[in-house]
């Protein structure tokens, strides 16, 4: 890996699982207890706020009882000391990443401590749950905050940023996430059209492995502190 300056990372919630935060995908995950259509797209938040405003509430107070993990910590690490550029691009809207250390994340679907106000478009910082229809800190708008995810249906965050990055990558590393979702889970298949070496580090094959370079099975919080090392000793 001494070839390698400039580095993209795409995590996924495998990577805040042994964090104690829910995945979505796997047994006894967030899609099994809650479907996706009445919870996280406009319509559902159209048809029944409450509904919606309850289940993003509940969410946004369980991560804020939740502590970084290795794997956080070690990205942090590598984002310290990496010589070359790192972009972290996380699907997680939880803020473990930067708890761990991590300082520049792309959230591209969002992030549970922002809000986001219908009337002045602003993303306050928002800890505290929306479901009494607080005003907008920002304008005093009533009723007219809603969770800053981006729902099934609605176009992620920053992909301009995300493209930049991987146009100018060594090195695609793909932590803990099930290459369901697009566009995240096309970003392995633009890294090889473009030359770029990639990594899948997972607790099994995911649904993209096999466009991956390098797949290595296990925990996170074991085989992200490891590949770390080995990155930042690699001569
Ligand atoms: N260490 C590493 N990987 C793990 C661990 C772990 N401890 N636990 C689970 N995983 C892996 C699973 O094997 C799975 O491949 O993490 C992945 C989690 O997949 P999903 O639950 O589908 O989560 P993710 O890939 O982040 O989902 C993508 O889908 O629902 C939308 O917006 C939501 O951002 C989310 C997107």
């Amino acid at each position: 890996m001494n070839d390698v300056s400039n580095i993209v990372i795409l995590t996924g919630a495998g990577v805040s699982a042994e964090s104690g935060i829910d995945t979505f995908r796997d047994a006894g995950g967030l899609w099994e207890k809650h479907r996706i259509e009445d919870v996280a797209t406009p319509e559902a938040f159209a048809r029944d706020p409450d509904l919606v405003l309850r289940f993003y509430d509940m969410r946004r107070e369980a991560i804020q009882t939740k502590e970084p993990n290795d794997a956080h910590h070690a990205l942090g690490k590598l984002e310290r000391e990496w010589l070359g550029s790192l972009t972290i691009v996380t699907q997680n809207v939880d803020d473990l990443h930067e708890r761990g250390g991590a300082q520049n994340v792309i959230h591209m679907h969002g992030g549970h401590l922002t809000a986001w106000c219908l009337a002045c478009d602003g993303r306050p910082e928002w800890r505290g749950p929306l479901i009494d229809r607080p005003a907008c800190p920002l304008c005093g708008s009533k009723g007219t905050l809603r969770p800053d995810v981006v729902w099934f249906g609605e176009m992620p965050y920053r992909m301009d940023e995300i493209s930049a990055a991987l146009n100018r990558a060594d090195l695609f590393v793909s932590i803990g996430t099930s290459g369901a979702v697009y566009p995240a889970a096309g970003f392995v298949r633009e890294a090889r059209m473009l030359g770029i070496r990639t990594l899948e580090l997972n607790l099994e094959p995911s649904e993209g492995s096999h466009y991956f370079d390098e797949t290595r099975h296990g925990p996170a919080t074991a085989l992200v502190p490891a590949w770390v090392e080995e990155m930042l000793s690699a001569p």
